[in-house]
């Protein structure tokens, strides 16, 4: 299985003065967890990683330090992670007949959940991590007033691992990129394709570190995984 890793973002949210994937989590930086869980997957056998040039020496130094065995190919990321999803399609095998991507950002999924989706896209040409949604989510205007209430029970938050057969993907981004679409996932291109995208359980901990309080709680998780494993 391939992989896909979009690590090419800037991290505004983290309000840090470097990519968020550079910041250091207990002893590595926040990008070596994720590229570690990849290392112990069963599946995956390639990894892409998608990243700003200005972050590649980082990066190279992180893989060797990691001793990472996996083939990594570092890619140039674009401006959106849309964009940086088009460019490691690109660089990805001729044999790539299914590619997983999953985020940088997500430093907590476990080598299991990157297995369980390999698995499920030979049931699914299009697939992601998911969970359901514990707040009742509310829809608003743009002068802060409530407009609905959708219920709970149909909401799920998405996550990464994303998954999808090669060529498929391939044609829902030049089919984005024709009609100026912008998404946050690869799965939402899929839909607007009229393509079918299934749910595979996900993880509780899989959380995207966005902000300094995420990099808080992450930084306790892990710290209890060593501890208790
Ligand atoms: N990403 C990417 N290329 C971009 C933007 C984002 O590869 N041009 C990656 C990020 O590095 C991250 C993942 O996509 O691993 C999810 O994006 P997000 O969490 O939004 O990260 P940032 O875009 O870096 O953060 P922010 O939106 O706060 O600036
Ligand atoms: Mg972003």
């Amino acid at each position: 299985m391939h992989l896909l890793i979009p690590a090419a973002g800037v991290g505004r949210r983290m309000g840090s003065d470097r990519n968020k994937l550079r910041l250091m989590l207990l002893d590595k930086p926040l990008l070596a967890w994720t590229l570690l869980a990849a290392h112990a997957s069963e599946r995956i056998q390639w990894i892409g990683l998608i990243g700003q040039p200005d972050d590649w020496p980082t990066w190279k130094e992180m893989l060797q330090n990691l001793q990472i065995t996996k083939p990594v190919e570092l890619v140039q990321g674009g401006t959106t992670r849309q964009e940086s999803v088009y460019n490691g399609l690109q660089a990805l095998p001729l044999n790539a007949k299914q590619v997983l991507i999953h985020d940088g950002a997500r430093c907590l999924a476990t080598p299991e959940l990157l297995d369980r989706c390999a698995d499920a896209l030979n049931h699914h040409q299009g697939l992601i991590a998911a969970v359901p949604v514990k707040d009742t989510i509310k829809v608003v205007d743009q002068e802060g007033r409530i407009q609905s209430t959708p219920d709970r029970s149909n909401l799920w938050a998405a996550q990464t691992p994303q998954g999808f057969g090669v060529p498929l993907l391939k044609q829902c981004h030049e089919q984005g990129k024709q009609q100026g679409w912008e998404v946050t996932d690869d799965a939402a291109l899929f839909e607007k394709c009229d393509l079918p995208v299934h749910i595979v359980p996900g993880e509780e901990t899989n959380l995207k570190v966005t902000t300094p309080e995420d990099l808080a709680i992450a930084t306790q998780i892990l710290h209890q995984r060593q501890t208790s494993p």
